[in-house]
């Protein structure tokens, strides 16, 4: 079966969904944690539905993923930054389920009532233990970290693609087609006069 040229249509809306919601989710997180007011607590009750809807949305997509086969990368792409590109993505997929997961643990630990909505609420599923609460809180706060990096080098890399290299990576996960806006081949005119002196077999008048 060889390579389609795009991403399934659901994993491209999964795609852009997940990517508002995440960035949405790590500057939530940041201001529940540096605000001194009580006010915050309406962001720490967005912080947890969504961070439950981004785990479940993110099995979905693997799902899709295993599903559906990616298109491939550019052949001219070198081997290892082929890989490293292959295996970020599966370390934007680890970090997806491990954030939700941690943050529940955390809350389990912590003895707190997992509240998603008024009458939702996820079970425990770690024991009560200060020690082990205040390790889920810093790892729950460093692997934010190493998800943010990861999220800027992943789009450092997709406008590498789309503005430097100008390959098919970008329009692979977009909903327009390649070239749409973009001028990636001469105009037909200049195509012409291109031709037209690659055949001018004229010779120049004699001096
Ligand atoms: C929270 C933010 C984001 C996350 C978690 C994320 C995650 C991912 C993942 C996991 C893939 C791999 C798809 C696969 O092979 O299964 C991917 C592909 C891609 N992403 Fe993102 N993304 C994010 C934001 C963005 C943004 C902002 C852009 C554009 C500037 C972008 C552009 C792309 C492109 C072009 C691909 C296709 C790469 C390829 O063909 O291998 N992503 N993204
Ligand atoms: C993709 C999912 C998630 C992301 C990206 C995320 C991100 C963050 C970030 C960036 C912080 C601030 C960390 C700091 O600087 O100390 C934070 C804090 C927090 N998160 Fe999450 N989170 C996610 C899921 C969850 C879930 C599912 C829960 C609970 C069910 C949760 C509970 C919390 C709590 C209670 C805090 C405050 C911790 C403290 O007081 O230090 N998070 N989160």
């Amino acid at each position: 079966m060889t390579a389609p040229q795009a991403f399934h249509p659901l994993a491209r809306l999964l795609h852009w969904t997940m990517a508002v919601l995440i960035l949405a989710m790590l500057f939530v997180g940041v201001g529940m944690v540096t605000t001194v007011s009580e006010k915050h607590q309406w962001l720490l009750a967005l912080h947890r539905p969504l961070g439950a809807a981004i785990f479940v949305l993110a099995l979905i997509r693997i799902g899709v993923r295993l599903r559906f086969k990616p298109p491939a990368l550019p052949a001219d792409m070198p081997a290892l930054v082929q890989f490293v590109a292959h295996a970020s993505h599966w370390v934007l997929y680890a970090l997806m389920l491990a954030m939700p997961l941690i943050g529940w643990a955390m809350l389990s630990a912590g003895g707190y009532p997992i509240m998603l909505g008024h009458a939702w609420h996820l079970p425990p599923i770690a024991p009560a233990n200060g020690v082990l609460f205040a390790w889920l809180r810093e790892a729950h706060r460093y692997v934010a970290y190493l998800f943010f990096l990861t999220i800027l080098g992943h789009m450092g890399a997709a406008l590498y693609h789309a503005l430097i290299r100008r390959d098919e990576v970008f329009p692979s996960m977009t909903f327009w087609p390649k070239g749409h806006g973009v001028k990636t081949e001469a105009p037909p005119d200049i195509a012409a006069d291109e031709s037209e002196i690659m055949t001018d077999t004229r010779q120049p008048p004699a001096a």
